[in-house]
């Protein structure tokens, strides 16, 4: 494996479980030194130990990227363990309790809308102030084939794809004078904790509309991660990148 983030502070939300995971162990293999958020401490101490046992630097801020307080402590902490924040993977995200909109709760509505648009907010928020600080750097947000097209199921967990999609561009021309690169990645199904728990139904699914067939392994999201997350993108920014295999090219 390449070296492409030797000393650089990454910090990586949703990082106890599937994609998350994934991406923090990448980048902690390529050098990088990561901040680990999610609200799962355990699956935080996983993940840490996997990054540790192949010799890799990672500490837990356990944080709620919905609460404000929470993740300007976790930020903070980032920055004094590591230094300015130069890579945000922001990835935390939640699908539960989601429905169609004639039938769906209003607090489920405002739950999903709290992690996965208000979440992504305040994580990028702190960051930038962060990374605004050091001189640059480069925030890859995870969004979904569902903030691209039309999903039978899923309403209020579409729009807050769909939100942070208009927030990455939104970052990417407004802060690429100051060295801040931002880029949003649009999975389709990816084989993680989430899936399994929307169910096996919905895996089948997704699999037969997959033009390759298969859901992706959260380590084939995580190449992309890193790679965006590397100099080797230094002329990709305000990008909404589907890696999906082939589903909305159909
Ligand atoms: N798995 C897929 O097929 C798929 C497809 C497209 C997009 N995504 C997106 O990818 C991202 C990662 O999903 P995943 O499939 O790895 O899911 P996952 O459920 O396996 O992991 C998500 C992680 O986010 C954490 N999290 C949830 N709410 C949080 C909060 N308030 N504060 C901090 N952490 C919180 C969870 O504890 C969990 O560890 C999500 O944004 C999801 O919407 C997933």
């Amino acid at each position: 494996m390449a070296n492409r983030f030797t000393g650089r502070c990454a910090v990586v939300t949703g990082a106890a479980a599937g994609i998350g995971r994934a991406a923090a162990v990448h980048l902690a293999a390529e050098g990088g030194r990561v901040c680990l958020i999610d609200v799962d401490f355990k699956g935080l101490e996983e993940t840490r130990n996997y990054i540790k046992n192949a010799g890799g630097e990672a500490f837990i801020a356990q944080c709620d990227v919905s609460s404000e307080a929470s993740v300007s402590a976790a930020m903070k902490s980032a920055e004094e363990n590591y230094g300015s924040v130069r890579i945000l993977f922001n990835n935390a995200g939640t699908e539960s309790g989601d429905g169609l909109t004639d039938t769906l709760d209003l607090a489920a509505w405002e739950h999903i809308h709290s992690v996965n648009t208000r979440g992504p907010f305040l994580v990028a928020k702190y960051a930038l102030q962060s990374m605004l600080r050091g001189g640059g750097g480069v925030i890859t947000t995870t969004s979904s084939i569902a903030g691209l097209i039309g999903t039978a199921g899923l309403h209020a967990y579409s729009t807050s794809k769909g939100a942070v999609i208009a927030l990455t561009r939104a970052w990417a021309v407004t802060y690429a004078k100051q060295g801040i690169r931002a880029n949003a990645i649009c999975p389709g199904l990816v084989m993680t904790p989430m899936v399994a728990r929307i169910g096996q139904q919905f895996i089948e699914g997704a699999t037969a509309m997959t033009p390759l067939g298969r859901g992706a392994d959260p380590a084939e999201i995580a190449n992309l991660v890193a790679f965006l997350s590397s100099d080797e993108a230094s002329f990709i920014t305000g990008a909404i990148i589907p890696i999906d295999g082939g589903y909305t090219a159909q």
